[in-house]
């Protein structure tokens, strides 16, 4: 058995994220009854960051220790990694001593070189190209709103960025209809809208994409790494605001989605972020902790690493 990595949402079949999604449900539900079934017991899962976050280090941390397991924080700023060690060499080693990593970085590529040399399952928690944890979680978000999300309509509005690009990924592993609203000069990355075929279209206005569209979301127009692009984005995204009245164009069972951090005023308005009849913001976030969870479990299972 080889071992199972998680960068992108293209490396599970479209069969098996559905398993992880249904499942991530019924780990909710257990969790809800109180029941934390120690399935990771003496499992131990690396978190590298070399970026900020909130919601990736605590769902990953607390789910872990739900699960009978631990979760070791490991920044680059205190790590060798931070000074030069060689990815190959810190995969070598930090994967003899642990049972999965996590990597929140910059550049795909250091995933991908880390997966390489890796005797454990790495999972992507954020990349300057993909964020699939967090469709994870949305895609869950949705199947318990409104079902699963084969055939519907979904909008993306604002920056082609790494959430926008795993909504792409998304589209063809669920089957629904992408439209993409960027301002010109930030679209997301031409080989992923070649291979996702005609489910994907691109448009320049928010409400040609968000036209009875049965979900919709945005992200914030600025990522990590690109703090100095704020005042220019602030700029050439102005008319990308996801509001009530771009919301009203929408499907009327049409539901708004936001990884967070959110910028109220900027890609969205605070009214909008705090609807809770639309918005389902705080269900998208809580639910990192149960897709991962189911994520983590799939890939214990499917990996027969030589730990
Ligand atoms: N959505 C998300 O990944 O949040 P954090 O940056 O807080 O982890
Ligand atoms: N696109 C954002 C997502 C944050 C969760 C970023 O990369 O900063």
């Amino acid at each position: 058995m080889a071992i199972r990595h998680f960068l992108s949402l293209l490396d599970l079949s479209p069969t098996e994220l559905n398993h992880i999604i249904k499942r991530a449900i019924e780990l909710k539900a257990l969790r809800n009854q109180g029941v934390n079934a120690p399935l990771f017991h003496n499992k131990v899962l690396g978190m590298l960051f070399e970026k900020s976050s909130t919601r990736t280090r605590v769902s990953f941390e607390a789910g872990m220790a739900q699960m009978g397991g631990s979760a070791l924080f490991l920044s680059s700023r205190d790590t060798q990694l931070g000074r030069g060690e060689p990815i190959e060499d810190s995969a070598r080693v930090i994967s003899r001593m642990l049972d999965l990593v996590m990597i929140r970085t910059f550049g795909h590529n250091v995933l991908q070189r880390f997966a390489q040399h890796s005797r454990v399952p790495v999972i992507n928690a954020l990349s300057d190209s993909y964020h699939p944890c967090q469709l994870l979680a949305d895609i869950q978000t949705y199947t318990e709103h409104r079902g699963n999300p084969q055939g519907k309509t979904v909008a993306w509005i604002g920056d082609g960025n790494n959430m926008c690009h795993s909504y792409i990924n998304a589209a063809r592993q669920c089957n629904f209809e992408l439209r993409i609203a960027c301002p010109e000069g930030y679209e997301p990355d031409q080989s992923l809208l070649n291979a996702a075929g005609d489910r994907v279209q691109m448009v320049r206005k928010p409400i040609d994409a968000v036209r009875n569209a049965n979900w919709v979301a945005t992200d914030v127009w600025a990522s990590m790494g690109q703090e100095t692009e704020h005042e220019e984005r602030i700029r050439t995204f102005a008319g990308f605001l996801v509001d009530h009245e771009l919301m009203s164009h929408a499907s009327s069972d049409a539901v708004f989605m936001h990884c967070l951090p959110a910028h109220r005023g900027e890609e969205v308005s605070a009214e909008l972020l705090e609807d809770n009849t639309i918005s389902l913001v705080w269900d998208e976030a809580e639910n990192r902790l149960h897709a991962q969870k189911a994520l983590i479990e799939f890939l214990l299972k499917h990996s027969s690493s030589i730990n």
